[in-house]
């Protein structure tokens, strides 16, 4: 009995070992949460039980040996000799363990008579226990309601929304002043501060608010601090945060940047000991971004470099002077410096354009993983303090700015919004994500909507909000199932009509992938459970040049094409994530192509029986859906897009998948030449008359 419980006790110690293994490892599965403090409990109680055995199991293999043994005991004064003949026999001599018995009963938990190596076994499988519970409560444990941050999220010509959250100590609300000014490179110095807005920072909205800074010229470095309302400077951030301004659209002299896309992340995934804090895919795309900080601190200063378009910008100097106290929202505490050079910070390498934004795809936090705290706003509020919090995640944006939508594990898992916004836990989720990702992206197409559009000189954005109007996909008629809703949906063709003509590439953002090469769950939560809408969509698509999807939520890359007939575009797909999770090893979830196929037709040349050539079309069928390229292995994923569209016949996309910190892949996407039309004349009249726009309601993102 006692035998058999040994074995089950090192049965369930190594069942043990591999679970918590591949929970902290591999990737951190609800269930496991259940299992593993089972596991434990069943491993103590049959390791408690069992320990008589040892000692049976040992007396069977070892020699009886007699020894001889006189012991002087001291009792009292009386001196007795023992004599302890024979009866030895049942305390056997332990020998000391071989090394390789010594470390099969570490790996394997194999029963000893060593109580030291038990005693190591008990303690390794509880330190494993306390990791799991360190990695599953470090967000419980270290809640960051003091988190200090600021980061840029949407940029536009003229403005730049700024978040902000300083907690105050034994108060309400706390006001806070961004001071700003330009920042080229100059003699810094002797550039006043300009005051700007206040944020009131309240404890009801968790210290955290969305400033927008107006008045701003195009493509022009900046910086900025905070002040009290005394003017006294406060403490964070230590030297001021620096952004530039989006380029002026109107110049169409072409575009070349960069920007990142990625999604998912979760703090310390792969696990570490006592390293909570830690997104690696981020001190990853840290080192990246600004290689040189790492190697030594000198080279890291950026060449400045004067941008071609002084001419241009001549004219709009000596306009925007006069209208520059009238479009500023704040007090001018210096006059509007109209730039003579308008400069532009680039990496050293030239040939590398700057990297302008990250678009973060969603599952920027997990609500509901390893382990769901409730619907309870605070529960929901502390994962996004703690990403801020963290020294990775604040390396890259107190520099980049970053712009965001949400996915399900902001909300909870395969969230499906019916449309509905006062369905729990929709509204406390949501609360978090506005405050503090959302409320800083691009003013939204609708009043209240997470979905919006924004253009980066002649490349155009739209992102898609898939979980607010999702309907259930269980129910109804399929032909009836909407995953953006119907004013979402307007909006989007709406878009791609005005994009048309007016921006080289467009971009679409969807938080899951559009693509239903994804089997498995993908089935049930990405585009392919809408097939009649998405099908819709993609005809769209492909009426307009060079639409490019972004995705995420696969936790694997893949870039897919999806082939449009003899009158459209092809379209394609790039996939990416994680930024810092786990990815699935070993079982592969995407098809190659799609059964599905669309007819083109091919010009061949064939030989007639008379020996002349002839020039015949072909009609050939392709999949509408093709895998390109999938690269499923790697924790720490993004894609480097790089926009050029500096030769007018040439616009091109040169997309670099960076895995683990390496590239991993390289694609070009050639796009074809679109003849920009202007937009609207009212646009062509910005900034003059963008406050008088601002007055009749016009949004920024409205103007082109
Ligand atoms: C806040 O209040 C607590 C107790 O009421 C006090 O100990 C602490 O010093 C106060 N902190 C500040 C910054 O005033
Ligand atoms: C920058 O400005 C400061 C203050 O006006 C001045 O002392 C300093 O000499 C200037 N430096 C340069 C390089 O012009
Ligand atoms: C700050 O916000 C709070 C809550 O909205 C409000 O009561 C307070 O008056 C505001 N303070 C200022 C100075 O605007
Ligand atoms: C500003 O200064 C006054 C007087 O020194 C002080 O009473 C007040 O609390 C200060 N305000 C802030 C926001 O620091
Ligand atoms: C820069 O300006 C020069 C002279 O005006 C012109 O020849 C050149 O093509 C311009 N370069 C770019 C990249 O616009
Ligand atoms: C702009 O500033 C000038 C000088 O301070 C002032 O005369 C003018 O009225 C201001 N314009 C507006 C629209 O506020
Ligand atoms: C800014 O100017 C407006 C009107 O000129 C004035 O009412 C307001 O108090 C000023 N704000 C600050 C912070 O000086
Ligand atoms: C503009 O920048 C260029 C290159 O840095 C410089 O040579 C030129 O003097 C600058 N012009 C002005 C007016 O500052
Ligand atoms: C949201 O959070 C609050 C505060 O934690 C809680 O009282 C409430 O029940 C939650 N759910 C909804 C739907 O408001
Ligand atoms: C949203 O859901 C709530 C709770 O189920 C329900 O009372 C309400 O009528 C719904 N609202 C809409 C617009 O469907
Ligand atoms: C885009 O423009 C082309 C022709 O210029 C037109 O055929 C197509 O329908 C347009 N697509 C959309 C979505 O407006
Ligand atoms: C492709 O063409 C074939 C014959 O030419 C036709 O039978 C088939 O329906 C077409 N398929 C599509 C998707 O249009």
């Amino acid at each position: 009995m006692a035998a058999t419980l040994a074995i089950a006790s090192s049965a369930l110690s190594t069942l043990y070992r591999i679970v918590v293994y591949l929970f902290l490892e591999v990737a951190p599965i609800s269930r496991a949460k259940y299992v593993i403090p089972v596991l434990y409990l069943g491993y103590l109680l049959t390791s408690y039980l069992g320990t008589p055995a040892f000692s049976e199991i040992l007396t069977l293999k070892q020699e009886v040996v007699t020894v001889e043994q006189e012991k002087s005991e001291t009792n009292g004064n009386v001196v007795t000799d023992v004599s302890v003949q024979e009866t030895t026999a049942v305390i056997p001599v332990v020998e000391p363990p071989t090394l390789r018995s010594a470390l099969s009963t570490i790996i394997f938990s194999v029963p000893s008579p060593v109580r030291a190596l038990r005693r190591a076994n008990l303690l390794i499988n509880t330190l494993l226990l306390l990791a799991v519970a360190e990695f599953v409560f470090f967000p419980y444990f270290d809640s960051a309601t003091d988190v200090v941050y600021t980061r840029v999220g949407a940029i536009y010509p003229d403005a730049a929304k700024v978040v902000v959250r300083y907690p105050a100590a034994n108060a309400t609300e706390n006001l806070v002043r961004l001071v700003w000014r330009q920042a080229d490179g100059k003699n810094q110095s002797e550039v006043p501060w300009r005051e700007g807005p206040i944020a009131n920072l309240t404890a009801e909205r968790d210290w955290v608010q969305t400033v927008n800074l107006r008045g701003l010229w195009p493509n022009t470095p900046y910086e900025y601090r905070f002040e009290d309302l005394n003017n006294t400077l406060l403490p964070y951030p230590s030297a001021p945060i620096r952004f530039h301004t989006a380029p002026d659209p109107r110049l169409h002299s072409g575009s070349h940047f960069r920007f990142i896309a990625s999604s998912c992340m979760t703090p310390n995934f792969p696990y570490l000991p006592l390293q909570g804090r830690r997104i690696k895919g981020l001190d990853l795309l840290a080192d990246y971004l600004w290689p040189s900080e790492s190697q030594s601190a000198a080279a890291s200063l950026p060449t400045v470099i004067a941008q071609n378009v002084s001419s241009a910008l001549s004219s709009l100097a000596s306009k925007a002077t006069a209208s520059g106290n009238s479009t500023s929202a704040e007090n001018a505490t210096a006059p509007i410096m109209p730039p003579t050079n308008v400069t532009h910070e680039v990496a050293a390498d030239q040939s590398v354009p700057p990297t302008e934004f990250m678009v973060f795809m969603g599952d920027f936090i997990y609500a509901d993983v390893p382990i769901y705290f409730g619907d309870d706003a605070e529960a929901y509020r502390r994962l996004y303090r703690r990403n801020y919090n963290s020294p990775s995640f604040r390396k890259v944006y107190e520099r980049l700015p970053i712009i965001h939508t949400y996915d399900d594990h902001e909300i909870i898992n395969n969230y499906a919004g019916l449309g509905n916004t006062s369905l729990p836990p929709y509204p406390n989720a949501t609360n978090a994500f506005e405050l503090y990702n959302a409320e800083a992206n691009y003013d939204p197409i609708d009043e209240g909507q997470y979905y919006f559009d924004f253009r980066y000189g002649d490349a155009a954005f739209f992102v898609m909000d898939t979980r607010r109007y999702r309907s259930d996909i269980f129910s109804d008629e399929p032909t009836s199932h909407t995953m953006l809703g119907d004013k979402q949906l307007a909006a989007l063709y709406n878009w791609l009509g005005k994009v048309n003509n007016t921006a080289v590439f467009k971009f679409v953002v969807s938080s899951v992938p559009f693509t239903a090469l994804w089997t498995y769950e993908a089935l049930e939560d990405t585009w392919a459970a809408f097939p009649y809408e998405k099908s819709a969509l993609l005809s769209a698509f492909q009426s307009v040049p060079n639409v490019i999807v972004l995705s995420g939520d696969r936790h694997e890359f893949a870039a897919i094409e999806f082939a449009a007939g003899d009158n459209g575009h092809n379209v394609l797909e790039i996939s990416t994530s994680p930024m810092s999770m786990f990815y699935v090893p070993f079982i592969r979830t995407l098809k190659p192509r799609s059964e599905e196929v669309v007819n083109r037709t091919r010009e061949e040349v064939v030989k007639t029986e008379d020996g002349k050539e002839e020039v015949v079309k072909v009609v050939e069928e392709v999949p509408r859906e093709k895998v390109v390229k999938y690269i499923a292995e790697g924790n720490y994923k993004w894609s480097t897009l790089e926009v050029d569209t500096r030769d007018y016949d040439h616009p091109v996309v040169r997309v670099e998948i960076m895995i683990d910190g390496k590239p991993a892949y390289n694609l070009e996407v050639l796009g074809k030449p679109v003849k920009l039309q202007s937009t609207t004349a009212l646009g062509s009249l910005m900034p003059q008359f963008k406050g008088v726009l601002d007055k009749i309601g016009l949004k920024p993102s409205r103007w082109f």
